[in-house]
C-alpha cells in the first residue's frame, strides 16, 4: 500500500509542471498532498469549494505558488482594453492573487477585484501596494455582491468553472446586475473535450456552446480561442483544455 502511494505520489510529481514550488518534496509529505489531491478531486462538490480554496491559499506563501498562476493576461483582456478608446470601470471576479486586478489598474482603470478567501485578497493588495495602484479589493460571495455602477469590463479568470450547475443562473443574474450594454465580459474557462473531462473531478468542464448558451441573449460571444494545457497534476490532469471567450452585452 505504501509503495502504490508513492507511486502515485511520484506519478503527481512528474505531472507538475503549473507550480515549481509545489510541496511535494519527499514521501513524508506525500500524505498531507493526497489529502490535498481529495480535495482537488472533490471540489466541484459545493461544501467543498471554499475549504479547497482556504487549502490552497494557506499553503501559497505567494501569488506564485498558486496552482493556477500565470502573469499573461487573456489575449482577449489585452485586446478589450485597447479597443476601448478610455479607461473606465473594470470588475474581477474571483480575483484571487489580484494579478489581473493590478494589471487592470494599470492600465488605469478604476478596477475592483471580489473573492471570498481573505488571505487571497491579502496577496491582492500586497502585489497592488509594490505595484504601486490603487485596486478596490472587497472580500465577499459573489452571490451576495451588489454594486450601484455598472463595470465596462468584467474579467472572470478561473472563476466560473469553479461555480456548480445549480448556481449558473444566479451567476448570470448577478453578472447582468454588473453590466451593462456594451460591456465586454471575458472569461477564461476548463473545456470539455473527451471521456475524462467528463469525471466530475476538479474544476467544472463545460462546452463553448455551453457557455455561449448561458449568456445569451443579453451578451454576444466576440472571440473564441481555446489550447491544451500539458502536465497538470492527476487526478485533474494530465491535460486541460483552456477556452477564453470575449463577450458583449448587446441588450
Ligand atoms: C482559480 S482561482 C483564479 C484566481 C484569479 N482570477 C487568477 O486568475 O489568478 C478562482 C478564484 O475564485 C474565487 N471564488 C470562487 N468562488 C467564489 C465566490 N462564490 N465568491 C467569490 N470568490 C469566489 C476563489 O476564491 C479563487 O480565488
Amino acid at each position: 500500500m505504501k509503495k502504490l502511494l508513492k507511486l502515485y505520489a511520484v506519478v503527481n510529481q512528474n505531472g507538475v509542471e503549473l507550480n515549481e514550488n509545489h510541496w511535494l518534496g519527499t514521501w513524508n509529505f506525500s500524505v498531507s498532498f493526497s489529502n490535498f489531491n481529495i480535495l482537488w478531486a472533490l471540489n466541484t462538490l459545493p461544501m467543498f469549494e471554499k475549504r479547497f480554496m482556504e487549502m490552497i491559499y494557506k499553503r501559497a506563501q505567494r501569488p506564485e505558488d498558486l496552482l493556477w498562476h500565470s502573469e499573461k493576461p487573456s489575449p482577449f483582456l489585452v485586446e478589450a482594453i485597447q479597443q476601448r478608446k478610455q479607461p473606465g470601470r473594470a470588475l474581477d471576479i474571483g480575483c484571487g492573487a489580484g494579478v489581473f486586478s493590478v494589471y487592470l489598474a494599470k492600465n488605469k482603470y478604476d478596477t475592483t477585484g471580489i473573492d471570498f478567501i481573505p488571505l487571497a485578497l491579502q496577496m491582492g493588495r500586497r502585489l497592488a501596494q509594490q505595484k504601486d495602484v490603487t485596486v478596490n479589493f472587497v472580500e465577499t460571495d459573489l452571490f451576495e455582491w451588489q454594486t450601484s455602477q455598472p463595470f465596462d469590463i468584467v474579467l472572470d479568470s478561473g472563476c466560473l468553472h469553479t461555480v456548480g450547475d445549480g448556481n449558473l443562473k444566479r451567476y448570470k443574474q448577478q453578472l447582468l446586475s454588473w453590466t451593462t450594454r456594451g460591456s465586454d465580459f471575458i472569461v477564461g474557462h476548463f473545456g470539455k473535450r473527451n471521456f475524462f473531462d467528463w469525471r466530475p473531478v476538479g474544476p467544472h468542464r463545460r462546452t463553448r456552446d455551453e457557455i455561449v448558451k448561458l449568456f445569451a441573449p443579453e451578451f454576444e460571444a466576440v472571440k473564441y480561442d481555446e489550447h491544451i494545457q500539458t502536465g497538470v497534476r492527476l487526478p485533474v490532469g494530465p491535460t486541460i483544455q483552456l477556452m477564453s471567450l470575449w463577450f458583449r452585452r448587446i441588450k
